[in-house]
């Protein structure tokens, strides 16, 4: 069957070693990916999603969901850096599937990818547009409402009264520059992300440190609320629906391995680009959880800036002693780091998309002027300018609450694949050199495929029909372009 004609592997590592028009740069090394995975993971996720997830869901269990989280993506994470060393191309899971599972479903993860990272720089960008108004509004400068938020939002104003927003248009200047940015090169890009994410680091940690020791051991009791009779409302269901909210916050550890193509040695790289950028991020995430939920009652934190409501707590109890005049700067510092830590994250999801779609091009999947590398600045300028144009609008006109949990389902949808994939592999290459093998393979990637599904699981059915629809688009245009277009499938009926 044509179908599921997998793409020799040999050939794969060949083309990737090509030189010509088509090649990309080779910049990064391990302590880049790193910054890369950190750029993308921190986000909106934790800036914002932890208060939900903690004031609705799963009560200061939150810290536990926070854990359910970082395990499901350490599984996937492991998974992705076994094919990483194995397989370094750019194409990320959409090359993985197509060296194991075969073309039709290495379109389909391919097509499910706009979902993490397309969909992803755009949810991040209506999170960015949110604090960037709330800053300048702190600096004495009022955004003009309308322009602030997806058509039809009702915006508040400071006297109280409403207005409906016709498009988010900081939203949609931030993609715009950041993919210009992305066109002229990925090591500028990429020496922009290691400053921003030196920055967001230190204000996620200055956070932990400053309210460590006004955590009052009282809030964490109850530790898991009673449920409310209503599934995922506390109690245990709530604690994993939290952890399915709350995957958001970790999403982008795997975008590294679309820099495989950019990575000097990537074969040892990749791997310790993409668990050390997701280990470092699950110790800061379950800190900064334990101390938000530490400092204020878990039923306070259903806001758009919880960490500011928890500091402020931290503040009054600090009142009158030296360490008071930090916390007062504070809120300004946690919007200043959230403008610019979330501009990082919108690169890598801007920087992944692209070069998803340029190894679907050089397979023929995609017409072949997607593949077309810029002969001075040698990034996948086409597909960079295409995919930032149409992020650019999503981010003007659509709401941030259908783009989130559409970006975690799809993501997660893409992780149970690989884990499938990496068995898969492991039963018909087993010869293929892995510089990174996931430890008891048989048992983590079952876990992580399974983990993953269950987190799908707990997932709105309305985000699971927007999948199936999105779905069911992609498979339209396999068959009516990629399918007759697909290099592999010619050359197997010429031969
Ligand atoms: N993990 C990223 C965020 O939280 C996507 O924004």
């Amino acid at each position: 069957m044509s179908l599921f004609r997998t793409k020799p592997i040999d050939k794969i590592i060949a083309e990737s070693k090509e030189e010509g028009a088509h090649t990309l740069k080779r910049a990064l090394g391990a302590y880049s990916l790193m910054a890369l995975g950190v750029g993308a993971i921190i986000g909106t996720g934790i800036f914002v999603l932890t208060g939900q997830a903690a004031a609705k869901h799963a009560g200061p269990a939150v810290v536990v969901s926070m854990v359910i989280a970082g395990i499901v993506s350490l599984f996937a994470a492991l998974c992705y850096s076994e094919f990483a060393s194995s397989v370094p191309i750019a194409g990320s899971a959409y090359t993985y599937g197509y060296a194991t599972l075969g073309e039709f479903v290495a379109w389909i993860i391919g097509w499910d990818l706009i979902l993490e990272y397309a969909f992803g720089a755009a949810t991040v960008a209506v999170g960015w547009s949110g604090y960037v108004v709330s800053l300048l509004s702190d600096l004495g400068f009022q955004f003009p409402a309308r322009f602030s938020a997806a058509a039809g939002t009702a915006v508040k104003l400071a006297d109280g009264s409403e207005v409906t927003a016709v498009f988010n248009l900081p939203g949609f200047l931030i993609v715009v520059a950041i993919t210009l940015l992305l066109v002229k090169g990925i090591q500028e890009s990429a020496n922009f992300n290691t400053v921003i994410v030196i920055i967001k680091t230190s204000v996620v940690v200055l956070f932990i440190v400053a309210g460590i020791s006004y955590v009052n051991m009282d809030n964490f009791t109850p530790f898991i609320p009673p449920n409310t009779g209503t599934f995922g409302e506390f109690g245990i269901s709530g604690v994993l629906t939290g952890a399915s909210v709350i995957f958001f916050a970790y999403i982008g550890f795997d975008a590294v391995s679309t820099a495989a193509q950019e990575t000097i040695d990537p074969q040892k790289n990749m791997p310790k680009g993409i668990i050390g950028s997701l280990m470092v991020c699950t110790v800061l995430y379950v800190l900064v959880s334990f101390v938000m939920a530490g400092l204020v009652p878990y039923t306070t934190l259903n806001v758009p800036a919880p960490i500011a409501v928890a500091i402020d707590a931290a503040r009054e109890m600090a009142s009158g002693s030296p360490i008071g005049s930090i916390f007062a700067a504070f809120p300004m510092i946690i919007k200043i780091g959230a403008v610019l830590g979330l501009s990082s994250t919108m690169v890598v999801m801007l920087m992944g998309q692209p070069r998803v779609f340029y190894s679907m091009a050089k397979d023929g999947l995609l017409p072949e002027w997607a593949a077309k590398i810029h002969p001075k600045f040698q990034t996948p300028y086409i597909t960079t300018l295409v995919t930032g144009s149409v992020v650019a609008i999503i981010a003007g006109f659509v709401p941030v609450g259908i783009l989130g949990e559409l970006v975690s389902i799809g993501t997660l949808f893409a992780f149970t694949i690989v884990a499938v994939g990496v068995m898969v592999m492991r039963r018909t290459h087993p010869t293929l050199e892995r510089v990174f093998k996931v430890p008891a393979v048989w048992v983590v990637a079952p876990l992580a495929a399974i983990t993953s599904l269950i987190l799908m699981a707990s997932l709105p059915w309305d985000t699971w029909l927007r999948l199936i629809v999105w779905m069911a688009i992609g498979i339209v245009i396999y068959f009516a372009y990629g399918k007759r277009h697909s290099h592999l499938n010619k050359e197997a009926a010429a031969e």
